[in-house]
């Protein structure tokens, strides 16, 4: 039995979960989910990134405290997950206590392995608000084209970078006043000496080809030392002995993963070591989107090995989610939160099933394209999925009393083979959830659906029912029924982690609880319950009031 740890990267305090974010914490999830099927030890763990300027503003903004807003955010990010049923077993925040602690002890040992340095730096600051300025928060002119209102890094217009020195008529975005430059001391990560350690550890099997490529042109750029400090106002942690700077907050969100593991332990009573530990031989997987490779494959094991921790054993990336081909855009109305779905289409099975079934291992990115969208949902589990039990259940009920022929009680050879051969693909189908190769998977198990069917259309039960005074007739009706069934069962097993809604409903209509494991495939079910409508299509309407829900 493996022992693992899973984490999908925190999610911002400061906004909506939307459809991007669950491209991530869907396939996290189901990856989770499939691991507690083969019955491996996992726990799966998260928590809002609370931390940073942009929390603090919105909270003034909004005349509340910081720790206010993250409290509202929390309870509402928390409900979004429930509701598409992401199965954390815990969602904390990075504004906890045990998060405060283990920040300060690894900044603590990353001081005595002399991995921080002090370094007077000069900044942009807004004398009016009396803060130090991060580079989004200034704006200006582009230095190249004149566009006006181009931010402190790089210019819409023309697409060029450069720094905020640069601008021209540079003010400020939060008191409209122009910036001056002002001295301040800041900590730093000494990065650049942990290069060798970092080539070793994204060389051992870690990341994926695609961001090994990413993290050799990174070595290749040499690697920097990381600013992980901020000036007094910061809603965050402050450094210990180092008054007025806090913690920058991409220091103590990862460490947010542990916080929330730690929290977890102790609630249940597990070993927080037994996953922390230097050289520990648990698993340790984190889920992240493109994005945030940088930090994850570079900042993080750099801080965890130099504090003194295990690194982590793999770090997944996907792709960003674009909307019918683009990115996604508030003012098309394709920024599409998770409640605005919750609120129209409601069923989160679908959208489950459609991010399964274009999933991958890479970095590419994946498309939403609603027509697909709604054409897949409909023609796979509607037309072909759900059509099974649809079209068989009836005959089952009307002349066998809702009796089926358990699996090893088939002997027509053909409709025995339904079953057998979707027993068979069990190791594929493990192989295949291992790997996160969703979407051939999903074409795997779509091609026995669809050969049920085809079993179904040859053999003809509504002809054999029409013969129901031939005994011959009818107990070949019996096997051919029971036969679909309790390969519909199989299948439904293999595609619980994706659809935990939809798979409950069958399993009560099986006279099952819940499918724990995949060795349920093994069982020979004899009854079955009177079959309820399962799902319904999916319709236009309900996605443009979706979209409508997401125009401002
Ligand atoms: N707070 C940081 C992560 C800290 S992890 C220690 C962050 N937050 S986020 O809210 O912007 O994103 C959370 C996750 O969702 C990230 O992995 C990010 O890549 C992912 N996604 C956000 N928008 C996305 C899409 N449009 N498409 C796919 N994934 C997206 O980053
Ligand atoms: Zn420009």
């Amino acid at each position: 039995m493996r022992k693992i740890l899973v984490t999908s990267a925190l999610p911002y305090a400061n906004g909506s979960i939307h459809l991007g974010h669950l491209v991530e914490y869907i396939q996290t999830d189901i990856w989770c989910r499939y691991q507690r099927m083969i019955s491996n030890e996992i726990y799966y763990v998260c928590a809002d990134d609370t931390h940073g300027t942009p929390v603090m503003l919105r909270a003034e903004k909004e005349n509340i405290t910081p720790e206010n807003l993250v409290e509202q955010v929390h309870q509402e990010h928390s409900q979004d997950f429930s509701d598409f049923n992401v199965s954390f077993d815990n969602f904390y925040s990075t504004n906890s206590i045990e998060n405060k602690e283990l920040s300060e002890t690894i900044y603590k040992k990353l001081t005595s392995n002399n991995k921080i340095e002090k370094k007077e730096i000069e900044q942009f600051y807004d004398s009016k608000k009396e803060m130090f300025l991060p580079d989004r928060y200034i704006k200006g002119e582009c230095p190249k084209c004149k566009a006006v209102d181009q931010y402190g890094d790089s210019c819409e217009e023309c697409g060029s970078t450069y720094n905020p020195t640069d601008l021209i008529n540079a003010y400020s975005v939060i008191s409209g006043t122009a910036p001056i430059k002002k001295k301040t001391d800041h900590y730093f990560f000494k990065l650049s000496e942990c290069t060798d350690f970092l080539e070793k550890w994204t060389k051992s099997g870690t990341l994926q080809p695609e961001a090994s490529n990413k993290l050799n042109e990174w070595f290749k750029a040499g690697l920097s030392n990381w600013d992980i400090s901020r000036d007094a106002p910061y809603f965050g942690f402050e450094i210990p002995d180092a008054p007025g700077k806090f913690f920058y907050v991409w220091l103590d969100a990862p460490i947010g993963y542990m916080a929330s593991f730690k929290k977890l332990a102790d609630e249940k009573n597990l070993s927080f070591d037994e996953y922390w530990k230097k050289g520990s031989d648990t698993e340790l997987i984190h889920f992240i989107g493109k994005d945030i490779l940088y930090f994850h494959a570079l900042f993080w094991p750099a801080t965890l090995s130099y504090s003194g921790f295990r690194v982590p054993s793999r770090v997944y990336a996907h792709g960003f989610l674009t909307v019918n081909g683009e990115k996604m855009s508030k003012s098309r109305g394709t920024f599409i939160t998770a409640r605005s779905y919750l609120n129209t289409i409601k069923n989160p099975d679908y959208l489950r099933y459609y991010y399964f079934s274009k999933l991958n291992d890479s970095m590419e990115d994946i498309d939403l394209n609603l027509e697909d969208f709604i054409a897949k949902v409909n023609s796979d589990l509607v037309g072909k999925f759900i059509n099974i039990p649809s079209r068989t259940s009836g005959f089952i009920k009307k002349y066998f009393n809702n009796t089926l022929v358990p699996t090893n009680e088939i002997s027509i050879q053909d409709a025995k083979v339904i079953v057998d051969d979707l027993i068979a693909i069990k190791d594929e189908v493990i192989s295949l959830y291992e790997a996160r190769l969703f979407s051939k998977l999903n074409r795997l198990l779509m091609s026995y659906t669809e050969k049920v069917n085809e079993y179904v259309n040859r053999l003809e039960p509504w002809v054999l029912a029409k013969n129901n005074d031939e005994h011959r007739s009818m107990s070949q009706l019996h096997q051919v029924c029971s036969a679909a069934l309790q390969a519909f069962r199989v299948l439904s097993i293999y595609y619980s982690p994706i659809m935990p809604d939809l798979i409950l409903k069958i399993a009560e209509f099986y006279g099952e609880s819940s499918y724990q494991s995949i060795d349920a495939i093994h069982e020979n079910i004899k009854n079955i319950s009177d079959y309820n409508h399962l799902l319904t299509r999916l319709d236009k309407d309900a996605i443009d009031l979706m979209l409508g829900q997401n125009s401002s």
